[in-house]
This record gives C-alpha cells, structure tokens and sequence, in this order.
C-alpha cells in the first residue's frame, strides 16, 4: 500500500477546519457520506462549481447533487417547495434520497449541468452533518471519482483518483451504504424514481419509475458509462459463479471472483458477500481491488433485484457495460 497522501486528514476538529478553510477558499474537499465518498465545492461559487467539472472529468451538462445541512437550508437553492417533496424530506432525510426540484434562480446554473431543476439531499452521516453545519454553504458534491470510474468507498479512493485536485480529503473510515442515493423527481404528485439507491421503489409509496428514454432526458448521469473498472466485469447468476470463473480461467486470463462463494484454485478471491447489502458495502471498493490485483476479468455473483439488490444489479450491469 502507499503510504496515504498528506492531504487525507482525520475528521477532527484541525482536520474539519482545514476542510472548511478550502471550501471557503473555492477549493475541492473529499468527505464521506452514508452513500459514497463525495467531492464537495460551494455550490453558489460558480469557479468552485468549475472545479469539480475538471477534476472528474465530468461532461458539463451531467447535473450536480446539492447537499445541505438540514430541510431548513434547501432556501436559497431550491425555488419552491412541493407537498410531495415535504413529505419525502420528512420520511427519508437525513438519509440517502435525493430530491428533484425546481431551482432558485440565484444558483448558478453551472451547478445544475443548466437545467432550470436542482438535486437536493441531506446526508445522514456524522462527519458530512458536521462539514455542513460548520462551512454554513450549500455544497455541491458529486461521488468523488474520475468520471466514468467506480464511486468512491474510503478516502484512499478519492486520493487515487484525484490526487492533489482535491486540497483536502476527511477520512470518515468506509461508507456504510455503499451505493449512491436514489434520485427522485419530486415536482409531481407521485415520486419519479430517476436512479434506484438503498430506499427502493415500495418505501417511497406509489412510487413510478421513469422508462430508459424518458431517464435520459431527465437525469442526464444515467446516460453516460458509469462505475467500470480497467479489468472487464462479468456478471454470474447466483450459484454459478465460481464455475464461470474457472471456465474464463479456460481463456487464459487472470480470473478474479465476488461471490458468497469460495474461489476455486487458479481464481483470484477479490471479496466475499454473504447477501445484497452486504455486496453493496462492497462493490465498488471490490472493483478496485481487482484492478489493482491485475486480474483481466473479474466475475461478480448477481443479488436479488429486491431491496437494495435493485440498485446493486443496476450499477453491476452498467460496470459490465
Ligand atoms: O449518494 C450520492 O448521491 C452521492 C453522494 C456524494 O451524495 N452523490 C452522487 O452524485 O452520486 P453524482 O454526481 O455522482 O450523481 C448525481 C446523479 C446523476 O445521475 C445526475 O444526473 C443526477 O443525480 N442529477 C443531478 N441533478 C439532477 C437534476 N436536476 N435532474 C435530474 N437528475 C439530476
Ligand atoms: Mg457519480
């Protein structure tokens, strides 16, 4: 392992001033959230805002999610309110929802990827609450990858894919979600689930999801090759996993395995899952680790598409392009 970069600190009260200063500064923070690591500006500065766009790599018109303190604090970045989304806040924040509303006219619309809609949410996570309490600035913060990478699950992820963009990362240990928040369009009467997370379809209540094309146009993020590794991913159904290993392993490639099962000889053992929730804590820190074990395919056992499971088969299936 390398030794960490200086600028991953402790979260604590040195480290989260440091983290404060920069944000005041303009600068980028890597911090952790229930979902996934995030890289947070202020949302209102438009150069800061710019930033992230180049660090990630990120296309301009792929929208970011602001994350806030509280439901108290969505006032001068969202313009209005709907009974809908009153009553998700109160459901589900602090937690990992995002909500789908029409954006106040004074947030720069860098911000929004120029969309005339805002993404909001309130992470329920001790060390970003405390960012956010401290900073006192709405923080603009998509999940703190290179784009097109998978999403970041501990601070040394953030490090590897960023480096020095990033002036300061809070090291808050391993997110305990694991997959980004589910994204919800909220203007409407019925929630419109744009992208699934761990609050699945059935929690939120009459719940509808929007077709492939209709996400396209509404949640531009969902358009692009998302959460791959170098290594190509290979999806297997439950039960099979470690025999399609072995038979890859028939191609002559490294083979590495996720599975609840253990490898076979020959198979490199990447990481092991006991059920959904367990493989989403996992998943993307796994796809790292077979990168850098230098396996040439990484096979993955699927989860059942309930619960949790939704979310995980989603990015597996977007991982293995
Ligand atoms: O769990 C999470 O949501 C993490 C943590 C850091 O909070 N953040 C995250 O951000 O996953 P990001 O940028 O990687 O994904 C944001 C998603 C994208 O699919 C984007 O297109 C969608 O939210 N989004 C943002 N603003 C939107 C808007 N106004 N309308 C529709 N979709 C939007
Ligand atoms: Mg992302």
């Amino acid at each position: 392992m390398d030794p960490p970069l200086d600028n991953v600190v402790a979260p604590d009260a040195h480290g989260l001033a440091r983290a404060c200063a920069a944000l005041w500064a303009g600068e980028l923070v890597g911090f952790p959230t229930e979902t996934v690591y995030g890289l947070g500006a202020d949302a209102m500065d438009e150069s800061a805002v710019a930033r992230i766009f180049a660090a990630k790599g990120r296309p301009a018109d792929n929208p970011l999610i602001v994350h806030l303190p509280d439901a108290e604090h969505v006032g001068p970045v969202v313009d209005a309110w709907t009974p809908l989304a009153r009553r998700l806040a109160e459901d589900f924040w602090p937690g990992p929802l995002t909500l789908v509303l029409d954006a106040a006219s004074q947030l720069p619309r860098v911000t929004t990827g120029g969309l005339a809609t805002v993404a909001v949410r309130v992470p329920d996570h001790p060390v970003a609450q405390t960012l956010l309490w401290d900073v006192g600035r709405p923080l603009a913060a998509p999940s703190a990858n290179r784009s097109g990478r998978p999403s970041p699950t501990e601070a040394a992820h953030v490090s590897q894919d960023l480096g020095d963009a990033v002036r300061v990362v809070l090291d808050g240990g391993p997110c305990p979600v694991g997959v980004e928040s589910t994204v919800v369009d909220a203007r409407g009467r019925v929630p419109l689930v744009l992208r699934e997370g761990s609050i699945t379809r059935e929690d939120l209540g009459a719940a509808e999801t929007v077709t492939d094309g209709d996400r396209l146009r509404a949640s531009p993020g969902t358009r692009y090759r998302h959460y791959a590794p170098t290594c190509r991913v290979a999806v297997a159904a439950a039960g099979t996993a470690a025999a399609t290993a072995h038979r890859l392993m028939g191609e002559g490639v490294t083979v590495g395995l996720v599975a609840t099962e253990p490898p076979p000889p020959g198979v490199v053992g990447v990481a092991r899952f006991v059920d959904a929730a367990d493989l989403a804590r996992q998943l993307y820190a796994a796809l790292r680790t077979a990168e850098t074990a230098g396996v040439g395919v990484v096979v993955v056992e699927a989860v059942g598409e309930a619960g949790v499971g939704r979310a995980v088969m989603d990015r597996l299936r977007r991982a293995a392009g």
